[in-house]
């Protein structure tokens, strides 16, 4: 195993009730809360109604920031330092997705920092001085992990840039995290966010080491129990078993933990960002397009792991296949899984209508040192390509 150092700040106060049980006594040190959420989800299934009825009955000043779309832009994160700034928010509660919990991690950021925030932070990471604003989340959909680490990805969109790195000084101080705030989600974006998880327990899978090590078992358990779940809460959306699993697999995929001694990959994650910063497109069904491609591509540099993907994920038998056969099945089963939950196959179905700017896409995505095969922005735009309209590949 490689050596690593692990650390998570995060407390995280789970199930069912959680919020009206918690949030209190997690605001008595604050004065002025920034209420951060998003298109207004939190507004027709009562969340709002109870959070802010917490924070009247506290006592809180709180100042609304509303508004925060699927890819949080870097002028949202301006709009919101300003608001925090402006109002001396000592608190920033965000409640939602990935999209809300990111663009208050950059505003808790951004509302201490002085300098150029894009230039000194996302374009040229390194450490930075000063404390952002403590942060606190309310979870409402399962996908990103993003409330038990310090990532916060933002779109620049002058610089059609769109990107994130996990950075411990803005991981949430508490994530409250109520399973049933999910039963809402609709099932699009449930299946997405969904895959969004199975997509980060993958991009750190299918990376070195390959021998024997505890990351790529849990990995395995993890990967099985956001199949079954997913499955489950397509079937009854208000399975509570199916919700929690799925809730707690997206925070395992993220905090941390299955990360320990491997080198990790997200080459589809550096694609599905640039993607998102050209097109908009929803982060989990950009994955959803982009992973069996990418692994028909990558496959053979890294067959053990494809093999173990393949019988111990999926349990397909041997039966006389070749590794490389068994390999291939195993991505198949995963191609087939998009289907079954009803991801797009291709780029034209997430609205990608000019095959032409692919290029341009593929030359600004970030290359993955941690890859088994590392690739080159030639073979990036070959695979752009086989997803514009789901030919088979060619290799
Ligand atoms: O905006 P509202 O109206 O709230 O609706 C949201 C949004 O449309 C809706 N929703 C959320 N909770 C709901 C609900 N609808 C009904 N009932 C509920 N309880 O769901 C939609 C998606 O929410 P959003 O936050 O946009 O999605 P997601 O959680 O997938 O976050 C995506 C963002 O996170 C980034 C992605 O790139 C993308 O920008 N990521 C963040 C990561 C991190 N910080 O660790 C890692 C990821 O790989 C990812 O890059
Ligand atoms: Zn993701």
């Amino acid at each position: 195993m490689r050596n690593f150092i692990f650390q998570n700040a995060t407390t995280v106060y789970f199930g069912q009730g959680c919020v009206k049980e918690y949030l209190s006594s997690l605001i008595k040190p604050y004065t002025t809360v920034l209420l951060a959420y998003g298109g207004g989800s939190i507004k027709r299934n009562g969340v709002y109604e109870e959070i802010t009825g917490i924070l009247q009955a506290a006592g809180k000043n709180f100042v609304e920031f509303p508004g925060i779309m699927a890819n949080p832009t870097y002028k949202k994160v301006q709009e919101g330092a300003k608001l925090a700034r402006e109002k001396e928010v000592d608190l920033i509660l965000a409640v939602g997705g990935g999209a809300v919990m990111d663009c208050s991690k950059a505003v808790s950021l951004a509302a201490r920092y002085d300098g150029d925030i894009w230039e000194d932070f996302w374009a040229r990471p390194g450490v930075i001085e000063g404390e952002p604003l403590p942060l606190g989340v309310i979870v409402t959909v399962a996908g990103t992990g993003s409330e038990c680490n310090g990532g916060a990805v933002i779109t620049n969109e002058e610089k059609k840039v769109k990107t994130g790195r996990d950075y411990p000084k803005l991981n949430p101080r508490f994530a409250l995290m109520d399973p049933t705030y999910t039963y809402s989600v609709p099932v699009k974006q449930m299946v997405s966010g969904g895959f969004d998880i199975l997509s980060h327990i993958m991009e750190t899978y299918f990376s070195e080491p390959n021998e024997d090590n505890v990351s790529d078992d849990i990995m395995e358990a993890l990967m099985k129990s956001v199949i079954r779940n997913l499955r489950a809460a397509i079937q009854n959306p208000r399975d509570y078993t199916a919700r929690s699993n799925l809730m707690w697999d997206s925070t395992m995929g993220e905090n941390r933990v299955i990360k320990m001694g491997k080198q990790c990959d997200f080459q589809c994650h550096n694609m599905e960002h640039q993607l998102g910063a050209y097109t908009d497109c929803n982060h989990g069904c950009g994955l959803a397009v982009l992973h069996p491609v990418y692994y028909r591509h990558i496959y053979r540099y890294g067959l053990p792991k494809f093999v173990r993907f393949a019988e111990n994920v999926w349990g397909i038998p041997r039966k006389g296949k070749t590794d490389e056969e068994l390999a291939l099945a195993g991505v198949e089963a995963l191609a087939d899984f998009i289907k079954e939950i009803g991801l797009p196959a291709t780029l034209q179905e997430l609205g990608v209508t000019d095959p032409a700017g692919l290029r341009e896409i593929a030359d600004s995505c970030g290359i993955s040192a941690g890859s088994y095969k590392k690739m080159t922005h030639e073979e990036i735009l070959s695979i752009f390509q086989e997803c514009f309209a789901g030919k088979e590949p060619s290799i």
